[in-house]
């Protein structure tokens, strides 16, 4: 987990997260946006799901490995949640009420796409799990990166070089497909936390489409408690 530092922006945090299917550059624009919130001197950490915490970090080595998907669907998203869990209460939440900013690499979107949609855990399940793991905390704003299901296949192939895929990598083109049309519903269900960016840009259009949304959304508030970045 990285922080980049500074100084502590007023109040609560902001909680942004990333989400999209394989390959839509998440992790390059993070990174990005981290390098870009720094710029401007407002203090913000980049971490990521399953993971982000020690605990966390221990489950995310266990379902990548696919140990998890011997288990079935619905206690393979129990150990999604059980790392979610220990991932808001020792580094998110912790991190917001400090004023930091938050931007997460995937987030309880994922669990809904992959595990729900495509995994076909019920909601009920997925809603009683979120009441525990994550409570009353939703992202402020939510990144969906769309890209082409061939698109994102092949940077995904070209990023892991020779390398195995890992247990969502290796599922095929039906799977990426219905993902992509999970998350597009995500977003137009959600447009007020949802932005939809068309991820197969080149990098610096989609950071350039990513700051115009954060400037929108969160930087132009009414409450007078916003940052005003350059
Ligand atoms: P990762 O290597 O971080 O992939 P990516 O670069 O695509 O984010 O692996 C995380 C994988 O875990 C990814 O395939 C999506 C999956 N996942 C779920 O199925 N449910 C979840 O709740 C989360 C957070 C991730």
């Amino acid at each position: 987990m990285a922080e980049t530092a500074v100084k502590r922006s007023p109040g609560r945090g902001r909680f942004i997260t990333f989400e999209g299917g394989e390959g839509s550059g998440k992790s390059t624009q993070i990174k990005t946006l981290a390098e870009r919130l720094d710029a401007v001197k407002m203090r913000a950490i980049v971490t990521r799901e399953p993971g982000g915490s020690p605990g966390a970090e221990i489950i995310r080595h266990l379902v990548l490995s696919g140990m998890g998907k011997l288990l079935g669907a619905d206690a393979e998203t129990l150990l999604f949640a059980a790392a979610r869990d220990d991932h808001v209460r020792t580094v998110i939440r912790p991190a917001l009420s400090q004023g930091i900013w938050v931007l997460c690499d995937r987030f309880s979107d994922s669990t809904r796409a992959y595990q729900g949609r495509l995994g076909k855990v019920s909601p009920e399940l997925l809603n009683a799990m979120e009441r525990v793991t994550i409570g009353d905390l939703k992202p402020d704003l939510t990144f969906i990166l769309d890209v082409p299901v061939e698109i994102g296949m092949q940077r995904a192939a070209a990023r892991r070089g020779s390398g195995a895929p890992d247990r969502f990598e290796a599922e095929d083109v039906k799977f990426h497909r219905q993902l992509r049309e999970a998350y597009r519903q995500i977003a137009a269900g959600e447009p007020r936390r949802c932005v939809l960016i068309d991820a197969s840009a080149d990098p610096g259009t989609v950071a350039a489409m990513i700051w115009t949304a954060m400037r929108e959304r969160l930087f132009a508030t009414k409450t007078g408690n916003a940052v005003n970045p350059a």
